[in-house]
């Protein structure tokens, strides 16, 4: 096993929100709100819904693509895939299965993590962990949410709230400084049922009565839910950024859980944080769970919210209760975002199998809505059934999917692959069907000096993200060499275990230090 220090650096980042657009003002139409209410309440506008032929697999697989694109990276190189939601496709198979083969990630392991709103903060630090253990080379994650099958359009306190969407990011090995350098993951099960969907699992299967209770729909204490909020986020954020080495006054930029505008404010008040390093995207989304954390972060780097070298802190709460935060040194050329542009939902779809057409239909009284206002709600074909694909594979292959378009240079150098015996799946060879003109598996990721975007597809723009995008020298001032990553587990209430440099420098006994 080498000796040398691993990081995890984010090398690839990428979102992907369905198209169609609720606002609340067509929530008006449905429940007794207002959006003055919802506004003035929480600062959502309008959040995103899943077409009918959209899924969290779906959704997840478009955001992933686009990570691994950005990345310079062939999906043969991801080790792992690692996808956090609350609203899986299905109890079983895994999401980050589907996902799996939407991409054409030949070799990765897949599974889903549980976290709801802290879900994406988790799987990070899950990657993060199989990265530094040298179990895994590239590792994405993802965080996707179709949670408007999952909220009961009877119940203003919470259907107002939230949305669909995806977010992704891949860690990636690196010998040098960089990416999280201090992680703080709390569980507090007296909050349990504060949010929680009661029925469908094995405490209270579905029945007739399941049903007509409407249990099959989340539902939340509002007022403590809020209060475990403000509370969390400010003690899990600044737990990570004390692990990390760092103070707040040194941190670049926040990106939360996108809730609640006043959660935000409020803790910006609390820990003395001036909204202006905060960034929010709530308004445009409202609440996406466990994809909110990554769908905010892709946006702030595309908008030229994050330069080379800013210290970084992700921090959210939910379900559970949980919490999370990661304060991350910030390291790719943040202009790579362009090269998400060569994915459009249609170069990932989902396969679903041959007996099974109905996927995932709108709510009946979200399609009336759309229906009102005349929008298709059929959406991109990014779920294709077995028989079709067959048929399509069978008459006419599906035009390669193109590499991912090199534009700028290639992210931090990664070292040596993983330890034989690693996580990958060696058995899982075949390429799937979705990429079948993708590239061979490369042995290490290839530095990507050429600029021409290459042939392949026409570029693309995602209509809920702004296309920018710059990047800064690294600001020399920095120190590089503080304390790495502390993963501890803790309650939110215990105190702080603190920097855990200790066990860290002990299974890192030959640390090289490395001025980014
Ligand atoms: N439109 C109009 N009125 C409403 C609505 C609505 N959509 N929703 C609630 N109200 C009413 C309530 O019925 C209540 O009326 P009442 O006083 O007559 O009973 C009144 O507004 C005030 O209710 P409050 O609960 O005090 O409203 P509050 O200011 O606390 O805001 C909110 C409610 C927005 C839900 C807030 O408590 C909140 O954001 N909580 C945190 C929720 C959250 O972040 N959840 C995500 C968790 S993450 C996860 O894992 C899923």
């Amino acid at each position: 096993m080498s000796t040398k220090q691993r990081f995890a650096h984010v090398t690839g980042w990428g979102s992907y929100a369905p198209s169609l657009v609720l606002t609340n003002h067509d929530l008006e139409a449905i429940v007794d709100t207002s959006d003055e209410w919802i506004t003035s309440r929480t600062g959502i506008r309008e959040r995103r819904i899943a077409a009918e032929n959209e899924t969290t697999a779906s959704l997840g697989a478009v955001a992933g693509r686009r990570a691994v694109a950005v990345a310079g990276l062939d999906p043969s190189d991801i080790d792992l895939i690692v996808v956090a939601t609350l609203t899986p496709d299905y109890w079983m198979p895994s999401t980050a299965a589907l996902v799996k083969e939407a991409i054409g990630a030949s070799r990765a392991a897949a599974m889903d993590v549980a976290a709801a709103c802290s879900g994406f903060v988790f799987a990070y630090s899950v990657a993060h962990a199989h990265i530094v253990a040298g179990l895994a080379r590239h590792v994405l994650v993802i965080g996707s949410e179709v949670l408007s099958r999952f909220l009961d359009y009877t119940d203003r306190n919470t259907c107002v709230l939230f949305g669909d969407g995806a977010g992704a990011v891949v860690l990636s090995l690196a010998e040098t400084h960089g990416g999280a350098r201090g992680i703080d993951l709390t569980t507090e099960p007296s909050g349990a049922y504060k949010i929680w969907l009661p029925a469908g699992g094995a405490a209270a299967p579905a029945s007739e009565d399941t049903i007509s209770g409407r249990r099959h729909f989340l539902r939340m204490d509002g007022r403590e839910t809020y209060r475990f909020a403000t509370r969390t986020i400010a003690s899990t954020a600044l737990a990570a950024i004390d692990k990390a080495g760092w103070a707040p006054e040194f941190i670049d930029l926040l990106v939360p859980h996108q809730a609640n505008l006043r959660i935000i404010e409020s803790v910006s008040k609390g820990i003395g944080f001036p909204m202006e390093r905060i960034f929010i995207n709530l308004d445009r989304y409202g609440n996406t769970s466990a994809a909110s954390v990554p769908l905010a972060l892709a946006e702030a780097v595309r908008t030229g919210r994050v330069h080379v070298g800013d210290r970084i802190v992700m921090v959210a709460f939910g379900a559970g209760f949980t919490s999370g935060a990661i304060a991350m040194e910030w390291t790719a050329d943040p202009a790579a975002s362009a090269r998400a542009d060569a994915i459009g939902p249609e170069d990932v779809p989902v396969r679903i199998p041959d007996d099974w057409d109905s996927v995932g239909p709108l709510p009946p009284v979200l399609a009336r809505a759309f229906a009102a206002r005349g929008v298709d709600t059929s959406g991109p074909g990014v779920a294709v059934s077995l028989r079709l694909r067959r048929i399509d594979d069978a008459v006419a292959p599906d035009p390669p999917v193109a590499a991912p378009a090199p534009a700028v240079a290639a992210p931090a150098p990664a070292v040596a692959g993983p330890e034989p015996g690693a996580a990958s799946d060696p058995a899982v060879a075949v390429p799937p069907p979705a990429s079948p003109g993708a590239p061979a598996p490369s042995a290490a990721p290839a530095p990507i000096p050429d600029p021409d975007p290459g042939p392949g597809r026409p570029a693309r723009t995602d209509k809920g993200i702004a296309h920018a995008g710059s990047s800064e020298s690294l600001d020399a001032g920095r120190s590089a060499d503080a304390a790495d990553p502390g993963v501890a587990g803790r309650s939110a209430d215990a105190p702080d275990p603190g920097s855990t440099a200790a066990p860290d420098a002990a299974a890192h006994p030959a640390r090289t230090e490395v001025t980014a």
